[in-house]
């Protein structure tokens, strides 16, 4: 039963996809975060943050499960209220990695077949299903606006359409949660804009959820819904118009939580329209 009276939580009676509590986690036998606490709602779109080597990257693989918390100190990561995440909810989660960096481009894949990777699964591996799976490629393709370069060669697409191609890819393996680590890398600045837009609009008409790392302040600040700045500890979590300027949030030293949860039980309206 998941604990509906954390206060950590976003939304009073609604379950959060994601519960990270006491989270403390090593590399190299150093610990790298610490005590990491926060948990995100079904809709948000959560940029997180922080200083390089702050522990972003190590925050999503933990979630993802690769790399695991250091035992006995208490930590602990929840979806949908359980414990263990079964293989279904396992499904729901979408990793995006830093698409345009590490796609090979030398492989001869088009984008329709590069998505289609993501709509592959047990039960539909051997041509069972083939229909569905082509109408969850055909709807991702759509989400991301791809149908017209569907089936161009991936080597011939832009950064910000390598991108896109990444996202269809998660979401026709359906996921429902979006992991995206630094995914404005090697996009250039139209695109990136196009690529918060869709972000934005996933969670909003689609009710996805998203927690996307970036060290672009800008852009997470114009685009997120919610902030969580990252420097070993959490150093803020709030409403993204309420960040405080870096130079502060480097002095502090202690942990604030400014997320505000009688007053947060609203969305925030964002736009990144308007190219700033
Ligand atoms: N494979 C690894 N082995 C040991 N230490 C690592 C490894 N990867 C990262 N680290 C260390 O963990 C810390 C956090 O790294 P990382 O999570 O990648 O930070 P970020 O993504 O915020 O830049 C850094 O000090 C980094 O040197
Ligand atoms: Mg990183």
């Amino acid at each position: 039963m998941a604990d509906l009276s954390d206060p950590t939580s976003k939304y009073g009676s609604q379950v959060p996809i994601l519960q990270v509590k006491k989270l403390t986690v090593a590399r190299s036998r150093s610990i790298v975060i610490e005590d990491v606490n926060f948990s995100i709602s079904e809709g948000e779109f959560v940029g997180l943050v922080g200083p390089n080597g702050s522990g972003k990257t190590t925050l999503l693989l933990t979630i993802l499960g690769l790399l695991k918390p250091v035992p006995l100190m208490g930590g602990s990561i929840q979806f949908y209220g359980k414990g263990d995440a079964s293989q279904k909810d396992i499904r729901k989660i979408g990793w995006v990695p830093q698409a345009a960096a590490n796609l090979p481009k030398h492989i001869r894949i088009t984008v329709r077949e590069l998505v289609g990777l993501g709509a592959l699964n047990a039960e539909n591996m051997f041509g069972f299903d083939r229909k569905g799976r082509r109408q969850r490629v055909d709807r991702a393709l759509e989400m991301t606006g791809l149908v017209d370069v569907a089936d161009t060669s991936v080597s011939k697409l832009s950064g910000g359409q390598i991108q896109r191609s990444v996202i269809a890819r998660a979401l026709a393996s359906e996921a429902e949660f979006l992991l995206l680590d630094e995914p404005l890398v090697g996009v250039d600045r139209a695109s990136r804009n196009s690529l918060l837009k869709l972000l934005d609009d996933l969670c909003h008409d689609q009710q996805k959820t998203v927690l996307m790392v970036s060290h672009d302040l800008t852009a997470i600040r114009q685009s997120a819904h919610r902030i969580i700045y990252l420097e070993g500890d959490v150093r803020f979590d709030g409403p993204s118009e309420e960040l405080p300027d870096l130079s502060s949030l480097a002095s502090l030293r202690g942990i604030q939580h400014v997320h505000d949860h009688q007053h947060s039980d609203h969305r925030h309206d964002h736009s990144i329209e308007g190219g700033r």
